[in-house]
């Protein structure tokens, strides 16, 4: 399945609070396993994302930054929690507030990563939504790829420098879950 040839809508999924979006990967972020829900909500078949690489449900409205914030994390080992907007195989968006671990084995080596998601609650999502959107504007400012995500991300850092949060701080204190 091509990313490329998906078409954003401007159409919301939702889905229920008590419904958890959960999927696994090896360390390079391709996809080994995504329940039920996750298939429900992508638009897809096991099969259609079983193997893929995670960005087979990005949006094009997620800045790079905040993509960026969530690698950084989990490949120096730590969770992070992120609001993330999705985008199934018709196009459509949901928004997932994402808890995102390393799995590790007796050892302690990382052997992939895990996610569980859940519905946000609209308040947060209403909150980051012009956030991402100057993040995005930044990015397209640069015709460097580069430059633009260390442009956005410094960007992010000093937004979240003048809260006085981490990035996971701040979406628990913009409303992060409705659990
Ligand atoms: C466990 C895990 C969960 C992820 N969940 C998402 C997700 O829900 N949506 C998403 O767009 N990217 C997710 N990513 C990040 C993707 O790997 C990728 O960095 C992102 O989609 C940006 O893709 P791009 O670099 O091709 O632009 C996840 C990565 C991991 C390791």
């Amino acid at each position: 399945m091509s990313k490329q040839k998906i078409t954003p809508v401007d159409q919301e999924l939702t889905f229920s609070p008590d419904e958890i979006i959960v999927s696994k990967t090896d360390p390079t972020g391709k996809i080994l396993y995504a329940n039920d829900v996750f298939c429900r909500l992508a638009e897809m078949n096991t099969s259609d994302v079983v193997g893929q690489p995670h960005s087979i449900i990005r949006h094009p409205d997620m800045p790079r930054a905040v993509f960026k914030l969530l690698w950084d994390s989990i490949g120096s080992g730590r969770e992070i929690f992120a609001l993330i907007k999705n985008m199934s195989a018709t196009g459509k968006y949901y928004w997932v507030v994402a808890h995102v671990t390393p799995s590790r084995d007796g050892a302690g080596k990382v052997l992939g990563y895990h996610s569980n998601r859940r519905a946000p609650n609209r308040a947060s999502v209403q909150e980051i939504i012009p956030l991402y959107q100057e993040l995005k504007a930044e990015e397209a400012k640069h015709t460097d790829r580069r430059a633009g995500l260390e442009a956005s991300f410094a960007l992010l850092q000093s937004k979240l420098k003048a809260t006085g949060k981490s990035y996971d701080e701040f979406i628990w204190g913009v409303g992060g879950s409705n659990v």
